[in-house]
């Protein structure tokens, strides 16, 4: 019997996406990181991890680095952030974005961590597993990669959670379906699993804050969310013909009423390690 295949996301392997998908990603990427509800969620994560002065942090899975040269503020001049990603473009864009901060950047994979055990302080580890093949592996190597005391911040998506107001209910539901479509069951709930896989292998003082996100207009709710956002290329959608203009039709009027709504979970979860 043939093995069942492993659906994979664009960000599984930036490197191998047309290179203006690359960079039209990481800028995606950091102007989500400047999203009001996006910094809400970060600041809930960074007090979960609670880094302290003089630590030496993993960002895994950094993307443009924006967050490791955050945490490299917070750590100090004693201490220093590795900001690690799969994708060479990725790491290369991170580079050109550096500060001055203690950040030092590599490529690398969440699932092989080539640190030796007990060697980082804590970890950041935002919206990556839901592209991993195997979450509970990449925790186990971030795990492995974290002294003992050390902590685990674990930050990702529930797309299940999606949901809006001020368009029409079925309508929604179909476009809302049609992404889900597209998603890879990781995808759908990584969010909510994070607590149960660190609760799993043994980690104490777990807190896990669902973080609701709140669009309350299209503008906004497009730097998150790809089905509002009108430069998505229709082909990206899993809709029949049509659905895509009259959603955008009813966006824009919800958007000139004010009464648009898009909410979104976003977990942060840590967790000290044994
Ligand atoms: C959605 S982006 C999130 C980036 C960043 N953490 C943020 O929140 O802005 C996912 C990132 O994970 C990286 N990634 C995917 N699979 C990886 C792996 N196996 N090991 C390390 N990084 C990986 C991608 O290259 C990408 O930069």
């Amino acid at each position: 019997m043939k093995p069942a295949q492993i659906e994979r996301t664009p960000f599984a392997d930036l490197d191998r996406q047309p290179r203006e998908m690359t960079t039209m990603l990481l800028a995606a990427l950091e102007e989500m990181g400047r999203h009001p509800e996006i910094r809400r969620v970060r600041n809930t994560a960074m007090q979960a991890l609670r880094p302290a002065a003089g630590w030496r942090v993993l960002d895994a899975g950094s993307g443009a680095g924006d967050v490791a040269r955050w945490i490299a503020t917070e750590v100090g001049p004693a201490g220093e952030v590795i900001a690690l990603d799969y994708s060479a473009a990725t790491i290369a864009a991170a580079v050109e974005r550096h500060d001055g901060s203690n950040v030092r950047y590599t490529t690398g994979d969440v699932s092989a961590i080539d640190l030796p055990s007990d060697n980082v302080d804590g970890v950041w580890c935002e919206r990556v597993l839901q592209h991993i093949d195997d979450a509970d592996l990449a925790i186990a190597e971030l795990i492995r990669v974290t002294r003992p005391g050390g902590r685990v911040c674990l930050i990702d998506t529930d797309w299940s959670s999606l949901a809006f107001d001020g368009v029409p209910p079925r309508l929604a539901r179909t476009v809302v379906s049609g992404m889900h479509g597209r998603l890879t069951p990781r995808q759908v709930d990584m969010g909510r699993t994070l607590r149960r896989r660190l609760v799993g292998k043994g980690l104490s003082d777990v807190s896990a804050t669902p973080v609701t996100c709140v669009f309350g207009d299209p503008a906004s709710a497009a730097v998150v969310l790809p089905m509002v956002n009108p430069m998505v290329p229709e082909q990206a959608w899993m809709t029949a013909p049509g659905v895509r203009e009259k959603w955008f039709s009813h966006v824009d009027e919800a958007g000139a009423r004010g009464d648009f709504l898009a909410v979104l979970t976003i977990w942060a979860v840590a967790g000290t390690v044994a």
